[in-house]
């Protein structure tokens, strides 16, 4: 009887690699969303994240968590990257095995200094009773945050949340 040993362990293939690639792609699910800079528009962009984040099976806490930190990005592109203009934000997720990626793209008046601005409690503006809580909080409510910024050309916030494995239903690869 042959007896197949670990994959790392087999010889690469222009088949195999098909198929390890076919795996990887059927391990993903993508979702994107294009959104007025509008105050509405915060709640509704919060709630269909969380809504595609249910196919994770994710507790209560970790919805929570996710929202909270989505909300915080989503408000700073609207309020700080465009001010009182309307134009648009986009918002791509992507879940990947129990991972989920969030990226938030703004090209509005964009960050000068990064690093200042993800301090707690910085904010530019004190005057709207803002705290300078917003990347703070990104950064507790999710595992990862990386911020890219340019001054007059748009800040893109990328975020990553591992989900507990709860029951199994979160396994992709049964997808039609
Ligand atoms: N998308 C963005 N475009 C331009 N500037 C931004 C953007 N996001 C954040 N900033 C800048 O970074 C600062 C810090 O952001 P942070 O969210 O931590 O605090 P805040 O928005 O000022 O206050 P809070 O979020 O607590 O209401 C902001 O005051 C603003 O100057
Ligand atoms: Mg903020």
């Amino acid at each position: 009887m042959a007896v197949e040993g670990p994959a790392a362990a087999r010889p690469e293939t222009p088949q195999n690699r098909e198929q390890r690639k076919g795996v990887i792609m059927e391990n993903t699910n993508e979702m994107s969303l294009e959104f007025d800079s509008r105050s509405l528009n915060e709640g509704f962009v919060r709630v269909a994240v969380a809504a595609f984040a249910t196919q994770l099976n994710p507790t209560l806490e970790e919805v929570a968590d996710l929202k909270t930190a989505v909300s915080e990005a989503v408000t700073n592109a609207i309020i700080h990257a465009y001010e009182k203009q309307v134009e648009k934000i986009r918002i791509d997720c992507r879940v990947r095995g129990r991972e989920m990626e969030v990226e938030i793209v703004d090209h509005g008046v964009g960050i000068p200094d990064v690093q200042k601005a993800m301090e707690p409690m910085y904010t530019t503006k004190p005057e709207m009773d803002r705290s300078g809580m917003g990347f703070a909080f990104m950064e507790a409510f999710m595992d990862e945050l990386r911020v890219k910024s340019e001054p007059g050309v748009g800040t893109t916030v990328w975020m990553k949340k591992k989900f507990g494995c709860q029951s199994g239903q979160n396994d992709l690869s049964g997808d039609a």
